[in-house]
Formats: C-alpha cells, structure tokens, sequence
C-alpha cells in the first residue's frame, strides 16, 4: 500500500499514519471497518482532502460525517445564507461526498447510523461519542482529528496506540455518585461537574442508576468533554470492561476519589446556567443532536400552543431523524408553534452570529453555551421543560 499499489491518494494517507503513530510509539497497524469523521471548513482540513482527492484517494470502510448545516432549509424559511458562505458549505459537502463518506450529518453517530459493536476498533472522532463508545458500548477507539479520521477511512487501517492497547484503558479516578439523578439534565450536570473535579483521567463510576436511558449516557459523556477532555469511562456494572470495580481499575487503586452529591449538581447549575430572569430571544437543542425520543418530548409539550411572539426555538438532529420526527407528525407540531427541526445543524454553526447577535437564548445544553462563549450570544441552561415555558411565555 506504501508503494503506491493501492493509488498514490491511499499511500499518502498511510504515510501520515505512520508519522502519527511513530509519533505515540504505535508497534503496528489493525485494519478496522469503521469510521467517524468531523466535517469541518477549516482550511488545513480542506487542504488534507483536497489533497487526497487529487491523488485519487476513496474510501475503503463505512464513514459517518459530523453535521455542518443546512443552506437549503434556511433558503426555504427565506433566511438565506450569504453566497460565500452557502459556496463553502457546499464545497465543503461535495469534496467529502466525492471522497466517499456518508452525509449522515450527525454528532451521535453511535444511537444509530454508525453502531460499533463491542471489542471493534474504529476510528471515531467527535468528543461526544468517544467516551460512548469506549465506554458504554465497549468498542474501542482514540481521539481522531479530521485527518486522522479521515486517513483511516482511505486505508481501512489505525496505529495501535492509546486506547486500542488494554494497559491504556483502565480507570483512575473513582467518582462516587451520591446524587440523585432525576432526568437527562441531571446527567449533563454531572458530567459537567466531574469534568471540573477531576481534570483529564478515566473516571470509574459507582452508585449510578442501573438502566439509564441512552439520551442519559449520552448526556453525560457529552458535558464531561466540555469541563474536561475524557475519552473512556467506566459504569460499573455497565461497561463491558468494568463488571466490578476492581476490573475497572485493573486491580490497581484508584489515583484519586470524589463524591459527587446533590450540592455538587446544585452548584454546578448555578454557576454554569447563566440564570438570570428576563425576556428570552430564542431556544436551541440537540447540542449533542437529539433523538427521536427527545424530539417527541418537544413536540408533546408544544402540543396545541404558539410560541410567544418574536421567539424563535430550533431542534437539531440528523437529518435521517428529522425524516422520522416528519413521518411521526413531531416536525408538523413543532412546526406549527413556530419552531423549527434542522437536519445535520451544529450549536456552533456561524449562522447563529447572524441570527442571534446580541440575543438571550435557553438551551437544555452546557455544551452549547459554553463553544459559543465567544459570540455575542447570551445562553441560560436549564431543562428543557424549563425551555419550552420560556419560549412560551418569551421570558423566564
Ligand atoms: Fe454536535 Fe455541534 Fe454540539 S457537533 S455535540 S451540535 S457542538
């Protein structure tokens, strides 16, 4: 493959896999069947798939893209993007089509269009997922970038290093959870809080409820990399490698011990919510994207009522999802108290500087308002019943 005997485009990409794993010590290479990879516009980004697509790379092994956004949607509710950045979409969209990656448009590829099975190697990047997948589903992957993600898809390879190697993949860190968690925002909570305690690690979980909800798993591995950069977790009990705590740490003792307790949450909500009374501008979720399940759960409570006037509320999802939310009569509810469903939308796409500069948003999501600090976008965080009674009464 280095000799060029699979095309010059796959030999490049497995020469910058090679430099990255000699750069991690990496002793070889594993083919692997799966790939997730970030769709960005970021110039090094473009230029590395440009690059390849000149070279005559494709995909070997099934590739899910992050989302981006969608240009014809905003056209068609008469908020069309200006053209150089409707180009850019575009460009962007055409060049990872025509490499091979499938638009699925979607930050949560491990719910549904992209499943791992457990003990598989694959190459996912997107923070959110990572920990998922290692952590909750048992498969196994690093932390890829764009390049690294995408190079893989082009060879059907990984360097063995990091999280792949077992050594690498026990705890460290055991968090007592001694709170109550009540619902997906409570998750968030959590994750955002141990996050904060702990710093970067492998946090071993004990006394967390025994069937959470994916939405709830999801939650928290998603805020979890917002306070802190964690890409493997343990429930035990609940992830494959941490049937008792002792498994979890390889027999060895943990490096450190928090307890997290209802004050925790309670502190972390108000020091991260931004809560403050007054008039509302809009509402955003699916920071990660929401599921079928989470879309029904607006649309009930957005049942028969009209959102307050001037308020604006946007669900984001993947837009095989959204397909679905439109079949099940979700979209049309929603729709008809004045939201809106966006497929394959990010909380941090630049169309939200344009619509929302200057405004007071609410969001379920500390994610969303934490990567969008930097604009002049004001967020308060709170639940997303909490959400739709703002949006309702355009206040809260
Ligand atoms: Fe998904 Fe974008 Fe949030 S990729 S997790 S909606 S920052």
């Amino acid at each position: 493959m280095l000799a060029g005997t699979h095309g010059d485009g796959t030999a490049k990409a497995l020469r910058y896999q090679i430099e990255l794993g000699e750069a991690f010590a990496a002793e070889h290479m594993v083919e692997i069947n799966r790939v997730h990879a970030p769709l960005t516009e970021l110039d090094g980004d473009n230029w590395f798939i440009s690059d390849l697509l000149k070279s005559g790379a494709r995909l070997k092994v099934i590739a899910t893209t992050n989302p981006i956004y969608d240009v014809q949607y905003l056209q068609s509710i008469g908020s069309p993007e200006p053209e150089a950045a409707a180009r850019l979409i575009s460009d962007v969209k055409g060049r990872f089509k025509e490499i091979g990656l499938k638009p699925t448009y979607n930050c949560t590829p491990e719910l549904g269009s992209n499943v791992p099975r457990i003990n598989e190697i694959v190459a996912f990047s997107e923070s959110s997922s990572i920990p998922y997948v290692n952590g909750i589903i048992g498969a196994r992957t690093n932390r890829e970038s764009a390049k690294s993600a995408l190079a893989a898809a082009v060879t059907g390879r990984v360097p063995v290093y990091g999280l792949l190697l077992d050594e690498n993949r026990k705890g460290n860190v055991l968090i007592t959870v001694a709170a109550t968690l009540r619902d997906a925002f409570d998750y968030r909570l959590l994750g955002f809080a141990v996050g904060k305690m702990m710093g970067n690690g492998i946090p071993v979980f004990e006394g967390m409820p025994a069937n959470p909800l994916p939405e709830e798993l999801k939650n928290l591995c998603t805020d979890l990399n917002v306070s802190a950069a964690v890409a493997m977790i343990h429930i035990v009990g609940l992830t494959p490698e941490a049937p008792t705590l002792d498994v979890a740490f390889g027999g060895k003792h943990p490096d450190r011990h928090f307890t997290v307790t209802d004050a925790d949450l309670d502190k972390c909500r108000a020091d991260m919510s931004g809560y403050e009374s007054g008039k509302i501008d809009f509402a955003l979720f699916g920071c990660a994207h929401y599921t079928i399940e989470q879309i029904k759960q607006v649309a009930h409570l957005l049942e028969g009522k009209t959102l307050a006037s001037g308020v604006e509320l946007w669900v984001l999802t993947s837009p095989q999802i959204r397909t679905m939310a439109e079949e099940l009569g979700y979209l049309e509810t929603i729709s008809k108290a004045g939201g809106h469903i966006m497929g394959g939308g990010c909380s941090v796409m630049p169309v939200w500087n344009r619509r929302f500069d200057g405004k007071v948003g609410v969001t379920d999501s500390l994610k969303a308002k934490f990567y969008n600090s930097a604009k002049n976008i004001s967020f308060r965080v709170m639940r997303m019943e909490q959400c739709i009674e703002a949006v309702l009464k355009g206040s809260c």
